[in-house]
């Protein structure tokens, strides 16, 4: 049966990720979180002292920088020369520091490369804010995942305390909104609906209704 390339973008905390793994599971396909590849930039970046550095300077250290995806897709790991970096590239200090960084061309450039490879044999459900535009525009399927803000503040909120992070409910909002803003305005590669994608509104949908709705297209592409 053909593997399809399927693209799965969408502002943050929209349920991208818990759709992009239970469809993937679903179809025996691997699993990319490109959000975790620009915030593992944006880890190393900080640990470098390299944050304000021009962006050929930042294009750099991307191109020879040992990132990988690895492990359960289900609950990958992301490893920095090996170091496990999974939990500390989720705090909200490296959520702002991602989206910035995610804004120079050079980082966008060097990711690109690695996005492509990774998923240029096909099998395999990437999601991120670009997919379906940029680095996969042919992709077989493509889905634009969103919801109101504060529904994703409110998930994007309980997932942090189920972590044990003490976060404040309205902080959480403006610093979604925030990176939505900057996602959604930047020169290179910003957030947008592919003129070919299936919107889903996952405000009142349960993970089970949205995997349905990404299931039935999929069928229809194979
Ligand atoms: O999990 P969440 O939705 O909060 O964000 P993420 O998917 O982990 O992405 C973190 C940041 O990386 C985003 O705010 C974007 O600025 C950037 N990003 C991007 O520019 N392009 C992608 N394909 C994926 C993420």
């Amino acid at each position: 049966m053909k593997r399809l390339i399927i693209a799965i973008d969408g502002p943050a905390a929209a349920g991208k990720s818990t759709a992009g793994k239970a469809l993937a599971a679903r179809l025996g396909y691997t699993y990319l979180d490109t959000g975790a590849l620009y915030r593992a930039v944006a880890w190393l970046a900080e640990r470098e002292g390299l944050v304000d550095s021009p962006g050929p300077v930042l294009g750099a250290l991307v191109r020879k920088a040992d990132i990988r995806l690895e492990g359960d897709p289900q609950r990958p790991r992301v490893l920095v020369e090996s170091r496990d970096v999974s939990a500390e590239i989720r705090t909200e200090r490296v959520s702002q520091l991602s989206s910035k960084l995610s804004a120079v061309p050079e980082v966008r450039g060097a990711l690109l490369a690695l996005q492509r490879r990774l998923g240029e044999g096909g099998g395999v459900v990437m999601d991120g804010r670009d997919i379906g535009t940029v680095i996969f525009p042919d992709a077989d399927v493509k889905f634009f995942v969103s919801a109101s803000p504060v529904a994703r503040a409110r998930r994007r909120y309980a997932e942090l305390r189920a972590k044990g992070v003490d976060a404040d409910p309205e902080k959480v909002l403006v610093e979604l909104e925030e990176r939505d803003r900057r996602d959604s305005g930047r020169k290179y590669a910003p957030l947008k609906t592919a003129d070919d994608a299936m919107s889903i509104d996952t405000t009142d949908l349960d993970p089970e209704a949205v995997l349905a709705r990404m299931l039935a297209l999929v069928e229809s592409r194979l």
